[in-house]
């Protein structure tokens, strides 16, 4: 273990810096406001429970991560900010509105690829735009800008099937911001990837949340991933799903791969590892119940 890990801070103390960063942060207008959300789904074992009152605020431009164990109900969420599914009770405000169905102020962008293959990168940037009404060569005109940013000048032409599984992502992000969303919601969208197109992807992400006016509401089971990108975390419980903690990530900006192994990295890493994974699951899930096949005395170490 290296001295630093030894004399890790909590993760709340924080320098002056990324103290005052989050006094900015707070001041921000709030665009998603989620009151006491609850969603029950009927299923043919009984009811569950997937979100129970969760409530929690998000401000313009933030970068804000949502974590928890698989079946917290992650997904569910994202839906209910999309308009996808109706809440059972409790409500999420957008701009101080009701989110009441899907809306181009509201981009999504999910782990599998969604993009339309008989369309070509252009194609597919242009479709929400020209959808809503905007002309051929103006739409044209705006998709090159967001093609542009996600560094695949070179690709417009090409259709899906002709890019790997990290250029898809890209361009399922242009076509996100080409309806000049408010919020970005993004479901795992990089848990398809291997891990160094996703460290690379990760980097672009924070490039283009820099450059561009938009809230990200980001969803990821990967601490890493989380701690990386967000202002702030908030932790889900499972079953049913529940705001544990919201977290203030005090690493500084601009972010770097660098800083995995820093110690206000590590000390929210370890935060959030022993929220997501009390000590008391830990141990059972180390201690299995081992039948021995060896001779007696034919120990290893
Ligand atoms: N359409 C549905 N019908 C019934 N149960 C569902 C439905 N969608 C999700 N659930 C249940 O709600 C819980 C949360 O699911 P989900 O939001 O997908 O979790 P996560 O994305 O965190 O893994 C799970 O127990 C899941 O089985
Ligand atoms: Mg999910």
């Amino acid at each position: 273990m290296t001295p630093d890990l030894l004399k890790l801070p909590h993760y709340r103390e924080q320098s002056p810096e990324v103290a005052a960063r989050f006094e900015r942060l707070r001041k921000r207008p709030i665009v998603m406001e989620v009151r006491a959300l609850t969603k029950r789904f009927s299923t043919p074992r009984g009811e569950v429970t997937a979100l129970d009152a969760v409530s929690f605020s998000v401000h313009r431009r933030e970068f804000m991560c949502v974590i928890g164990a698989s079946g917290c109900g992650k997904s569910t969420l994202a839906r209910l900010l999309a308009g996808l599914e109706t809440p059972t009770s409790g409500e999420a405000l957008l701009d101080g509105r009701p989110v009441r169905g899907p809306g181009p102020d509201r981009g999504m962008v999910f782990q599998g690829y969604t993009l339309f293959p008989w369309l070509t990168v252009k194609g597919n940037v242009m479709f929400g735009p020209r959808m809503s009404g905007r002309s051929g060569p103006a739409a044209e005109q705006d998709a090159r800008q967001w093609i542009d940013l996600v560094g695949l000048s070179r690709f417009e032409n090409a259709y899906p099937h002709q890019l790997s599984g990290g250029m898809k992502q890209r361009v399922a992000i242009a076509r996100a911001l080409a309806n000049r969303p408010r919020v970005l919601l993004m479901d795992e969208p990089f848990g398809a990837l291997d891990a160094q197109t996703r460290s690379q992807m990760q980097h672009y992400l924070l490039q283009i949340w820099k450059n561009v006016d938009v809230t990200i509401v980001f969803i990821t089971h990967d601490l890493d991933e989380a701690v990386y990108l967000a202002d702030r975390i908030l932790v889900l419980d499972p079953h049913p799903g529940r705001v544990r903690e919201v977290v203030e990530v005090p690493v500084p900006r601009p972010r770097s791969p660098d800083q995995f192994l820093t110690p206000p990295f590590l000390s929210v890493r370890r935060h959030l590892d022993t929220l997501i994974h009390p000590p008391s699951e830990k141990q059972a899930q180390r201690d299995l119940p081992i039948v021995r096949l060896t001779e007696v005395g034919d120990d290893v170490e």
